[in-house]
């Protein structure tokens, strides 16, 4: 598995505020991302670490430069090539609950990517619902009930199961065990990391907790107004970390994870 699924070259994309100021959120990011394994992005709040994901995601628009699935150009596409890359980039983040329109049953939320692609059947979408619900260790039962209707925690295994449903090839994880109480962020780190084995995932993974990010990580970048200050081996972060950007990065770890290193 010694592919490269992502590429971003010299990324950068610029907001201008109410008053007109050019805010540059993201300035000339590269790195890569080879199949099959997980990257973390960490740094300060407003460093630019959403809009990185929503430009990778094709939510917003790049300004400058190239951003590569596979080798192929994925910015600027429209239409059906557009949905055809995108498919195969989920994206999960911190709110579950915003995520699925409260009247729909979470079955239906499960599997309505699957029959919108056409990859089952309406008829088949009740057995599905229920494999996808078992696949992230939840009673099939579930199914029929709404979003409010589950725990913040239940509710994410369902919007991390439908991400994988539909086979990505990458899935961007935004702050998406952030909100979630110790225990529970916990139990969906491990679910990740079963799921990431079991079919071959590739990992994104933004968070501003040092330690979890690392813990389903290989790499990490840090990112700082926007740019990417240093990037390090998960493993060793704290020995090899040498900005002190990223000390203090490293010295606001509160977690359920430990930050020892071999
Ligand atoms: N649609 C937008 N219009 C204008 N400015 C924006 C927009 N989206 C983001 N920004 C600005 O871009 C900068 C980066 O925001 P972004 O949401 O990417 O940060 P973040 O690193 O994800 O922060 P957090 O950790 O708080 O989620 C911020 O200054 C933000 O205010
Ligand atoms: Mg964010």
């Amino acid at each position: 598995m010694n592919q490269e699924l992502l590429k971003l070259d010299q990324v950068s994309k610029t907001f201008r505020n109410d008053k007109g100021h050019a805010i540059q959120a993201v300035k000339e990011v590269s790195f890569q991302v080879m199949q099959g394994h997980s990257i973390g992005i960490v740094g300060e709040s407003g460093c630019g670490k959403s809009t990185l994901a929503r430009l990778i995601t094709g939510l917003t628009p790049v300004d400058a430069g190239e951003i590569l699935l596979e080798g192929n150009r994925i910015c600027g596409l429209s239409g059906k090539a557009q949905r055809q890359v995108y498919r195969q980039i989920q994206m999960v983040f911190q709110d579950p609950y915003s995520a699925i329109s409260p009247r729909m049953p979470v079955g239906t939320f499960l599997t309505e990517g699957l029959v919108h692609f056409g990859m089952i059947s309406r008829k088949e979408a009740g057995k599905e619902a229920e494999r996808l619900l078992q696949m992230v260790d939840l009673e099939p039962q579930l199914s029929q009930r709404l979003p409010h209707q589950l725990s913040g925690g239940q509710l994410q295994r369902v919007v991390i199961a439908r991400a994988i449903s539909i086979h990505p090839k990458l899935v961007i994880l935004d702050e998406a065990t952030s909100a979630l109480d110790v225990s529970v962020q916990e139990q969906i780190l491990e679910l990740l990391v079963r799921l990431q084995k079991e079919y071959a995932l590739t990992y994104l993974f933004i968070g501003h907790d040092l330690a979890v990010v690392r813990s389903i990580t290989e790499e990490i970048l840090v990112m700082k107004n926007g740019e990417i200050v240093e990037k390090l081996p998960a493993k060793t972060l704290v020995r090899d970390a040498r900005k002190d950007y990223t000390k203090q990065l490293l010295s606001a770890v509160f977690s359920v994870r430990e930050l020892q290193e071999p």
